[in-house]
């Protein structure tokens, strides 16, 4: 998939409107400096590196983070419908579904994801796109973590955990947290539930997108070939 430099913008543009819209004070200034510090990468990060997994393209990180904090948005507007118990705010879960893949842009200076070298892994496997091997190795929780902390941005447990367990049980990281017999270790907010729902619905989709991106085309193809079938045809009528 190929995102125009308009839509790129316009995608950032969204971005720093919700940060603007949603944080307050402090931390929505130090958001927005971080935001600016990372803004010429961001802006072209893929957020994932093979092309069957999902957004692996230029301006694919942006999307994704876009559309899990929409979903995640909508997600918490179902479980409170449902009659989940809500102790958490909005804010909280815009900030841990916009941070919950920070760590994927790679350390302060250097990118994690860098374009594959290999043609032949490009073409043959969808490898677009290869970790950064000159960086230091983290997972994107630590690098997360690691970022925010630079530039002074504090968390809630909340968001901390929504941020963490983003990937529920996809990360074995995760298993005490979700996989609990005692009531006492059971996590007491449900707003990790909705952030890895809402992540793993966008990924779902992300991948989906991918999968049928040629059906247009197909279909209009196939229609051509009939069109032409049917005026040769009609020649020997
Ligand atoms: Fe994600």
């Amino acid at each position: 998939m190929k995102v125009t430099a308009e839509e790129i913008q316009r995608d950032w543009n969204k971005l720093i409107k919700i940060i603007e819209t949603t944080f307050q004070g402090e931390r929505k200034e130090k958001l927005l400096k971080m935001y600016e510090h990372f803004k010429d990468r961001l802006l072209l990060a893929p957020a994932s590196g093979i092309d069957h997994f999902h957004n692996a393209f230029p301006g694919g990180y942006l999307k994704h983070i876009l559309s899990v904090i929409q979903f995640s948005v909508k997600m918490f507007k179902l479980w409170k419908e449902c009659g989940a118990y809500i102790d958490y705010t909005k804010e909280e879960i815009i900030f841990a579904s916009m941070h919950h893949d920070l760590g994927k842009l790679g350390d302060l200076e250097n990118d994690h994801y860098v374009p594959n070298p290999s043609e032949w892994h490009r073409k043959n496997q969808g490898k677009i796109y290869t970790a950064n091997s000159d960086i230091q190795f983290m997972n994107t929780f630590d690098r997360t973590m690691m970022i925010l902390a630079h530039f002074g941005i504090s968390l809630s447990t909340n968001e901390l955990l929504g941020i963490k367990l983003a990937d529920g049980l996809y990360d074995e990281a995760n298993v005490p947290y979700f996989k609990t017999y005692y009531h006492e270790k059971k996590l007491k907010s449900n707003l990790a539930y909705i952030i890895h729902q809402a992540d793993e619905m966008t990924a779902r989709i992300e991948y989906e997108n991918w999968l049928h991106k040629d059906d247009d085309k197909k279909q209009q193809d196939k229609e051509k070939t009939e069109q032409l079938k049917n005026v040769f045809d009609g020649l020997f009528k």
